[in-house]
């Protein structure tokens, strides 16, 4: 019986644009996504049997099937076409939920590489990252990982110039925002600022970290209510006192980050951020 364990990155969006509403419910998107070093760590080890069990070291998130990892093993089965291994999937969390950084998502896509690792090698990544879009929107860029543009529901990938190395400080605030409610909440002909996507790219072909900064941009920041845009001005504030170059919500929220060309800088902001808030952490760039 064998067991594979693996590191599971989150990730942030440098911009994140909605461009329509879908006749399917969903929303085209257009986002730059960076991976970071924040990340959960995923245990597959096999047993005997059918079976496959998912545990998680946090009583807050789901267990067994309800779990994203339980759903990406089950549909790498259905896909590949080869019978059920008995498996006990172990997730040690790091990434908060319901953040905005594809905690759940990263979770899946590591199921999934591990899979392919154990009983199908030789399968083209093309192939994964198509498994990967029917587990979630944001499964395709967490196997993918590095820096790039993510188009339609989040699937669609394109790879970017690596964002410049730097250190990022995130904070999670204590309050929760539904994804589905927050797509919700826009009506996409009354955004007022859009990210400039092309600038972005030339800012990242530049390896110019503070014209990438500039940039950033999460167009849910508008569709706040003034309590929840109150705390992100106020996380952002300390962010950019502390000396980031800039700082968005990423994705869905709530969680903020800055980036910061240095290190002491970053990890003052995160201690003066811990004096509020329990969910702050330091991280960096990854590209696997
Ligand atoms: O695909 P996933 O399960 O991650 O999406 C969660 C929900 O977020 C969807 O049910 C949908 O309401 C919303 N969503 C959307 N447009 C996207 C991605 C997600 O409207 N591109």
């Amino acid at each position: 019986m064998r067991s594979v364990t693996r590191e599971a990155p989150a990730k942030l969006n440098l911009t994140l644009d909605i461009l329509r509403r879908r006749p399917d419910g969903y929303h085209d998107l257009r986002m730059v996504m960076q991976a970071i070093s924040l990340s959960d760590t995923v245990t597959v080890a096999e047993t005997a049997g059918e079976e496959i069990t998912v545990r998680t070291d946090r009583t807050d998130l789901p267990g067994g099937r309800d779990n994203i990892a339980w759903k990406a093993a089950d549909i790498f089965f259905r896909t590949v076409g080869i019978p059920r291994h008995g498996l006990a999937i172990t997730l040690k969390k790091r990434i908060p939920a319901q953040a905005g950084m594809a905690g759940g998502s990263t979770d899946g896509a590591v199921v999934l590489k591990i899979l392919r690792e154990l009983y199908r090698p030789e399968l083209p990544d093309t192939v994964l990252e198509e498994m990967a879009a029917a587990v979630g929107s944001d499964v395709p860029f967490c196997v993918r990982g590095g820096t790039a543009l993510a188009e339609g529901r989040g699937e669609i990938l394109t790879p970017l110039p690596p964002l410049p190395d730097c250190w990022i400080t995130l904070c999670k605030p204590d309050f929760g925002l539904s994804t589905p409610a927050l797509f919700g909440r826009v009506q996409v002909e009354k955004l007022l600022r859009r990210p400039d996507y092309e600038a972005m790219e030339r800012a990242l072909a530049a390896g110019d970290l503070g014209a990438v900064a500039g940039q950033m941009w999460n167009v849910f920041e508008e569709v706040l209510t003034p309590s929840e845009a109150e705390e992100i001005r106020w996380i952002k504030g300390k962010l950019l006192t502390h000396g980031a170059l800039n700082a968005v919500m990423t994705g869905s929220g709530p969680t903020v980050f800055g980036l910061f060309q240095k290190e002491a800088a970053a990890c003052q902001a995160a201690e003066a951020l811990k004096k509020r808030y329990s969910q702050v952490f330091t991280a960096r760039p990854v590209f696997s």
